[in-house]
């Protein structure tokens, strides 16, 4: 055997026991990185403020032999947040594993009634970003207990880019990097790993309301590989920054946008 077999058999990519937390995990991407994470072993905290939603993964889960406890969560409330995580702790044990996915996406034309901006802009910025924040707070002694944490944030490509009239969705997502940089500088000493993802143009609730035709439209015209991404492969970007052989990938922008970002014309 050769050095660097010796060398790449000392990391691993199982996640096998690990104690995870999915915020956002009743719908799109979050359903999606659950199922993955119970295929590949993991115990999972499924947290949504959509009790229906995480209810029904969580029998989708368990039908499947999986290990799965939902939890009703507002990301958006320290309490609720804080109720939720001991929940797991309890459950499964001390949280290894926390991904912020759960987002809204609100219109905010600059020029709306100063009510509707401002409701739109606050409520953005709590759930997509201020949470973020409560969540990690709530986690932190947990995932830098034994130098192998692992903090996933979601962000967009709206947070490298931006589209007419959603400023509040684009400063928040711009924030989510931000904060995830921010945040690999500081905990990085801690054995906590903190990336993120910046998806592209997904099917799953937040895009339903888009006809088919108009996604297909878009695809074709703007994104390399032709169509709209399933939640599912945002899922495996997601999974290569959670396995104990990815420490030394910290404060990383991942984009799974099937090159629409790359795309000049
Ligand atoms: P989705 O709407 O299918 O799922 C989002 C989930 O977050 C829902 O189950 C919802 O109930 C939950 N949620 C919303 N507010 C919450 C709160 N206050 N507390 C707890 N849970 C809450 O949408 P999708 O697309 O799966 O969204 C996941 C993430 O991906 C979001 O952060 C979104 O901004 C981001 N994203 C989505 C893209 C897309 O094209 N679908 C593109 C880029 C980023």
């Amino acid at each position: 055997m050769t050095d660097s077999s010796t060398q790449l058999g000392k990391f691993s990519r199982s996640i096998a026991g690990r104690t995870a937390i999915v915020t956002g995990a009743g719908s799109g991407m979050g359903r999606a990185l659950s199922h993955l994470l119970i295929d590949q072993g993991a115990r999972v905290g499924l947290l949504d403020r959509n009790a229906d939603g995480i209810t029904t993964v969580a029998a989708e889960i368990a039908s499947a032999g999986g290990n799965a406890i939902a939890i009703e969560t507002d990301v958006s409330q320290i309490d609720s947040v804080a109720r939720s995580v001991a929940t797991v702790r309890d459950t499964f044990g001390p949280i290894d594993i926390l991904v912020n996915n759960a987002g809204i996406s609100l219109a905010s034309s600059i020029d709306a009634d100063e009510d509707a901006y401002t409701s739109s802009w606050a409520r953005t910025l709590e759930v997509n970003l201020g949470a973020h924040t409560t969540t990690i707070r709530a986690c932190l002694d947990d995932l830098a207990r034994n130098g192998e944490g692992r903090i996933v944030n979601v962000a967009s490509t709206e947070g490298l880019g931006a589209t007419p009239g959603l400023s509040a969705y684009t400063a928040s997502k711009h924030g989510v990097i931000g904060l995830t940089k921010s945040l690999a500088v500081e905990l990085g000493r801690r054995g906590v790993t903190v990336n993120c993802v910046c998806p592209g143009p997904i099917r799953t609730g937040m895009t339903a309301e888009i006809p088919d035709d108009a996604k297909d439209k878009f695809a074709r015209r703007r994104v390399p590989v032709g169509r709209y991404g399933d939640p599912e492969e945002v899922a495996h970007g997601m999974l290569n920054f959670l396995f104990p052989a990815s420490s030394y990938m910290n404060g990383a922008v991942l984009v799974v946008d099937g090159g629409m970002t790359s795309q000049n014309t």
